[in-house]
């Protein structure tokens, strides 16, 4: 069976990565192969991950390629013969050039049950941080495509988590990566990557 070859773009600790890393040792993950890590940023422990599990990096960073940033990600993508993408934690907003030349092929996975907290400005623990400041009862996470509108494409799978009593945002958050993220975020990518295969008529 000719698989899916996935990037996962990453900015920090790489728990999501992680999560795809393990779901494909164990087999959740079958209709794609985790091909490439590439992080903005040249401290991501995310990159530690990608080393020891034998995964190729790059770093390419806004700073040292500026207007030229998109560019260099897409030349890299292109070059490594990469299917399907994977934003799994990675901090830059993509523009529409960016993302409709991977219609399709780009899904993100956010902390929250989008359309709650979502869009420009919510991301990572800020988004805790404004479930909680609203006093919401239940918040979540959500795996959707990426397309020209922050947090905006197709919703792929979502899984709900209770917000308890004393709460912090530190909390919430590892409650939300250990219920939701690292669940759903391996159970998308393997329905996405197994519909284009077929697709492919591979
Ligand atoms: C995760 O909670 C992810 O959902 C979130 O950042 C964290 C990255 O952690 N992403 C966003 O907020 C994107 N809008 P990780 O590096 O350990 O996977």
């Amino acid at each position: 069976m000719i698989k899916a070859k996935v990037a996962v773009l990453v900015s920090g600790g790489g728990t999501n990565l992680q999560a795809l890393i393990d779901a494909e040792n164990s087999g959740i993950i079958k209709s794609g192969e985790l091909s490439l890590v590439v992080s903005n940023n040249s401290d991501a422990y995310a990159l530690c991950r990608a080393e020891k599990a034998g995964i190729k990096s790059v770093v390419i960073s806004k700073k040292q390629y500026k207007e030229k940033f998109e560019y260099e990600i897409i030349s890299t993508l292109e070059e490594n013969g990469i299917d399907f993408i994977v934003l799994a934690g990675f901090m830059c907003i993509l523009s529409e050039k960016f993302t409709s030349h991977f219609k399709d092929r780009i899904i993100n996975v956010h902390p929250s049950l989008i359309p709650s907290f979502c869009g420009k400005g919510f991301y990572g623990l800020h988004v805790h941080e404004a479930a909680l400041e609203y006093g919401v009862k239940v918040t979540g996470a959500t795996v959707h495509f990426v397309n020209e509108i922050p947090d905006g494409g197709k919703i792929i799978m979502q899984k709900a988590v209770s917000i308890m009593e004393g709460d912090t945002p530190e909390i919430l958050q590892k409650r939300v990566m250990e219920e939701a993220e690292w669940k759903i975020l391996p159970l998308a990518l393997e329905k996405v990557c197994f519909e284009l295969i077929s697709n492919k008529g591979d």
